[in-house]
């Protein structure tokens, strides 16, 4: 803690306690406001109010600051593998040689699922959405694997088999939906080889490897392997306080990332750029967005706590560029969003209200050139962050302070009136 704050409220006066970070930044402590005051505080959005103390990421948006653990983003992305920045999100540090191959054991040997699974897969519509099967069957896996007794022990293994099956489970729902014959992961491929394997190996074609896909898969889901108290963070932290299992909670945090203002931007972004490819109308676009009356957001721009560039996004912009000339692959939709980009960050409405390329705007370009359809991109946005929702789950839950999220709220509703029976209404 760190000093106080008054608060004078009609002729009284209050001290509350301010608390601060690693990184200087401060709170006011209001565990004890309504105790005390007799007041509670109001803020649609949680836009500036923490829900809780973490060691696990740290960003500035003021700066375009990211660090995992302490470890900038730019400098995981450049040397660590996906699986060395997954142990350190969930076990607070790197994982060394030995550690590091047990963690790939126990990854390949939790990497199938029952096979009746694939009962429920045959269930869903052919067209029926990603994001909403991968939800459904993290769900579903607790039914097949029983609580074990020892506490410890069933979060270790559920926590295993989620990082792994989450793969598998993925790339069943892209081949099943081509009514394509399902490839299992492979003991002789890395983690992000094993799901490009199952995603695009077939009986006819062999998939080739390669190693710049590989090298782009990797830093794409290390990018979004964790971001502090996003909405879909929250989700899996409130759903987790109720003491639901971690599949539970791990499915709310995908449907909540399912949406178009979070997770779902990557695919809303393509949709747009292609709307604008095939229509000619990016300026109309911009002036879209630009209206308070009009709902349309310029997708992939603007973030409720980067003010200034998205750090990821300029990591996946030099990406697309790499990835596309390694490829020899022209994508005309990435010439339209530097064109967008150029177009916005020189406008006015977007300078004011601090509005830049976030993680979003580019995934899209670098996962087309990977070759998974639009429908699937926040299905990987997903499984980059797993490994940041169980790091969160698993602090919440070590949390002694940690207790059953329940907000309040002000009514503001009629106030007591009389039932009228039916007859006089
Ligand atoms: C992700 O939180 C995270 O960390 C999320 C994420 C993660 O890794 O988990 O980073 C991933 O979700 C990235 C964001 C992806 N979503 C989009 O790209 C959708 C488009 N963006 C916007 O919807 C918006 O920017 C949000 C939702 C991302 C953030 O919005 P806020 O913080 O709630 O801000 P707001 O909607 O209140 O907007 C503030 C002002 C408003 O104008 P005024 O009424 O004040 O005049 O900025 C305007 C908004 O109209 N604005 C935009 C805009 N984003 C904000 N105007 C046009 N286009 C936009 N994209």
């Amino acid at each position: 803690m760190t000093g106080f704050i008054k608060l004078i409220y009609g002729d009284q006066e209050f001290k509350l306690p301010v608390f601060e970070g690693s990184e200087g930044e401060k709170a006011i402590d209001i565990s004890r406001l309504r105790e005390i005051t007799g007041l509670i505080t109001l803020d649609p959005g949680y836009a500036n109010t923490g829900s809780c103390a973490s060691d696990i990421t740290f960003m500035d948006g003021e700066k375009g600051i990211l660090r995992y653990r302490g470890i900038p983003v730019e400098e995981l992305a450049e040397k660590a593998t996906f699986k060395e920045t997954a142990y350190l999100l969930i076990n607070g540090r790197l994982p060394n040689r030995d550690e590091l191959t047990s963690f790939s054991v126990l990854l390949n040997d939790n990497s199938l699922v029952h096979e009746d699974l694939r009962v429920f897969y045959e269930s869903f519509p052919r067209s029926s959405h990603p994001m909403g099967i991968l939800s459904s069957m993290v769900n579903a896996l607790r039914s097949f694997y029983p609580e074990l007794q020892d506490l410890e022990e069933e979060i270790n293994m559920t926590v295993t088999r989620l990082l792994s099956k989450i793969r598998t489970l993925a790339a069943m729902s892209y081949k099943i939906s081509r009514g394509h014959k399902v490839v299992y992961p492979r003991p002789d491929l890395a983690y992000c080889a094993n799901f490009l394997n199952m995603m695009f190996d077939s009986p006819v074609k062999p998939y080739e490897i390669d190693e710049d896909v590989v090298n782009a898969l990797r830093v794409f889901w290390i990018l979004h392997a964790d971001h502090e108290q996003n909405c879909s963070t929250s989700a899996v932290r409130l759903v987790g306080s109720a003491r639901v299992t971690l599949y539970a909670a791990i499915s709310a945090g995908i449907a909540a990332l399912w949406g178009p203002l979070h997770g779902g931007a990557n695919q809303a972004v393509i949709e747009m750029l292609s709307d604008i490819a095939e229509n000619k109308n990016m300026a109309r676009v911009v002036e879209r967005a630009k209206d308070k009356k009009d709902p349309f957001r310029l997708m992939g721009f603007g973030h409720r706590v980067y003010k200034t560039y998205d750090p990821r996004a300029k990591i996946m912009k030099k990406m697309c560029d790499s990835l596309l000339n390694k490829l020899k692959i022209s994508d005309p939709l990435l010439d339209i969003a530097e064109e967008l980009e150029a177009l916005a960050l020189k406008d006015d409405y977007f300078i004011e209200h601090n509005l830049y390329p976030n993680v979003d705007f580019y995934s899209g370009i670098v996962l087309r050139a990977i070759g998974i359809p639009a429908n699937m991109f926040t299905v990987m946005f997903a499984i980059g962050r797993l490994p940041g929702w169980i790091a969160q789950w698993k602090e919440s839950m070590d949390d002694p302070n940690w207790k059953l999220g329940r907000p309040r709220q002000i009514y503001t509703g009629p106030t007591q009136t009389k039932l009228v029976p039916i007859d006089r209404r």
